[in-house]
């Protein structure tokens, strides 16, 4: 017979004389004349209460059925006595595959995050987790829907690269040379024309550079891959390895793009909405309280639009006093960033047209600027709670202007000279951003910290699992 998922047991139209589930043992407790074992298969965040009556054959089995065990149960499936569930199972059938002792780990009471954490290999079993996961994939299928839907073109970009996308040299390196004696070049520097690919490589901080290669044949591209980055960054919106959604349109600008940046979250907030209704009750009554009501609140308004220098004057006018002081050509802080979503504007905020000093070498010079105040179509949306959760930028199509760009940011042209050569054959103008899928799914979810969005993850200091 075949597996029923506890999902679609529960979500019966009818009784039925014969089903077959498997599962764990959330919780058991034994009356008189039966036990009660609920269990969950993770396809749901409910489980489905079993009633093993102590007159069965199978009885003995019930007692090794404890916190954690798996189980297979064969029955009927009928309308619940018990309030609060329509449907529970009459076990005629109950086998238990394997035991849990009570040193299984995730017994009733709660536990911390950070002891959950720990555990990584068993947390997925329990509520929280099972519902971030479950949101984790299914937005995962709502970003190619959106891009499909749009007829962009899904591209892989590689993960080991050659070239630093942003520029900012905070990247792992990947070497098969051996590191207690390694090669050496006649002036005592590193050969790594001896290494594996013949050249220093590294994982890629981003796949933006790759995806304006296609986006300058196929028109509208999308990457969504795991990126890296080697920044010492302790903070609970920082992770080494995360993944992004970075979107690339030929024939598209400023304007374009932060529209696209805004329609797409949008999208993701009603898609998780629709399909995981259930997970994000959960969140809301156990982890965020406010958490429905912001995202309704999102959904309903257009995002705010707000220029570097604007943001500068409100954040100046605040009165405040800032941990970091903040004046024309400095880099926006995370207290900066939510001041401006979360007390100002008081909905997500679109800043853009930053100092071209402080942004990537790629970004498009905006015409028309003061020689000292020099800006590039760059955006950065902005969200309650969170701080920026999308970067992107219009990009210099102009090839005089981007090795100009380049220099200023001490690049050395040999290394990007595929890229030059986009702006040397048939160059248009052409913009896009990269997601933070981790930093999105702590905005749907409430959760705080984006060590417990990913399955596993990568910080400084830590690469258990
Ligand atoms: O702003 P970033 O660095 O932009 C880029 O990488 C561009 N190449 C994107 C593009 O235009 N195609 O990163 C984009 C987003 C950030 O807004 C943030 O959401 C996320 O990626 N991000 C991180 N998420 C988790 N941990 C980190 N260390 C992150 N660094 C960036
Ligand atoms: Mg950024």
């Amino acid at each position: 017979m075949n597996r029923t998922l506890v999902k679609d047991a529960l979500a019966s139209t009818q009784a039925l004389d014969a089903i077959f589930l498997q599962g764990w043992v959330r919780t058991r407790r034994d009356a008189k004349a039966f036990s009660f074992v609920e269990l969950n298969d993770g396809s749901c965040l409910k489980g489905i209460q079993v009633i093993v009556d102590a007159t069965l054959p199978d009885y003995a089995a019930v007692t090794r059925a404890s916190t954690g065990a798996s189980i297979a149960v064969r029955g009927k499936l009928v309308p619940s006595q018990g309030q609060g569930q329509k449907w529970e199972i009459v076990a005629e059938k109950f086998e238990v595959l394997g035991e849990a002792d009570a040193t299984y780990p995730l017994q009733k009471k709660g536990h911390t995050l950070e002891f959950l954490r720990e555990i990584a290999h068993l947390r997925p079993r329990s509520n929280l987790f099972g519902a971030v996961f479950r949101v984790r994939s299914r937005l995962a299928y709502a970003v190619h829907q959106f891009f499909q839907e749009k007829s962009f073109c899904y591209v892989h970009t590689p993960i080991i690269t050659a070239s630093d996308a942003e520029g900012a040299g905070d990247m792992f390196r990947v070497t098969t040379l051996d590191l207690a004696q390694p090669p050496k070049t006649e002036d005592g520097a590193i050969d790594s024309t001896q290494d594996f690919f013949a050249k220093k490589t590294f994982l890629t901080v981003s796949g933006q550079l790759e995806a304006e290669i296609f986006a300058t044949a196929l028109s509208n591209v999308y990457t969504f891959g795991p990126t890296f980055r080697a920044e010492n960054s302790h903070t609970s919106r920082h992770a080494s390895e995360f993944w992004m959604i970075e979107p690339e349109m030929a024939f598209c600008d400023l304007q374009g793009d932060m529209a696209l940046a805004e329609e797409f979250v949008k999208y993701l907030i009603r898609d998780a909405k629709q399909h995981c209704a259930a997970d994000l009750e959960f969140f809301s009554k156990f982890v965020d309280k406010d958490l429905l009501a912001r995202l309704d609140f999102v959904l309903e308004r257009p995002f705010q639009r707000c220029s570097y220098t604007e943001a500068i004057a409100i954040l100046t006018a605040s009165g405040r006093t800032w941990e970091h002081p903040v004046t024309w050509g400095d880099n926006l802080q995370s207290e900066h960033e939510r001041f401006l979503s979360e007390e100002h504007f008081k909905c997500p905020v679109t800043v853009y047209n930053y100092p071209r000093a402080i942004k990537a070498f790629y970004m498009r010079k905006n015409d028309g600027d003061a020689p000292d105040r020099q800006t590039v179509a760059a955006m950065d949306l902005l969200v309650p709670g969170i701080g920026e959760i999308i970067g992107g930028s219009q990009r210099e199509e102009r090839l005089d202007v981007l090795r100009e760009g380049m220099a200023l940011h001490h690049l050395d042209e040999k290394s990007y000279w595929w890229y030059l050569d986009l702006r040397r054959y048939g160059t248009v103008p052409h913009a896009g951003f990269g997601l933070g899928f981790e930093r999105m799914l702590m905005f749907v979810t409430g959760v705080a910290n984006i060590r417990d969005v990913i399955p596993f993850a990568r910080t400084p200091g830590t690469a258990e699992f």
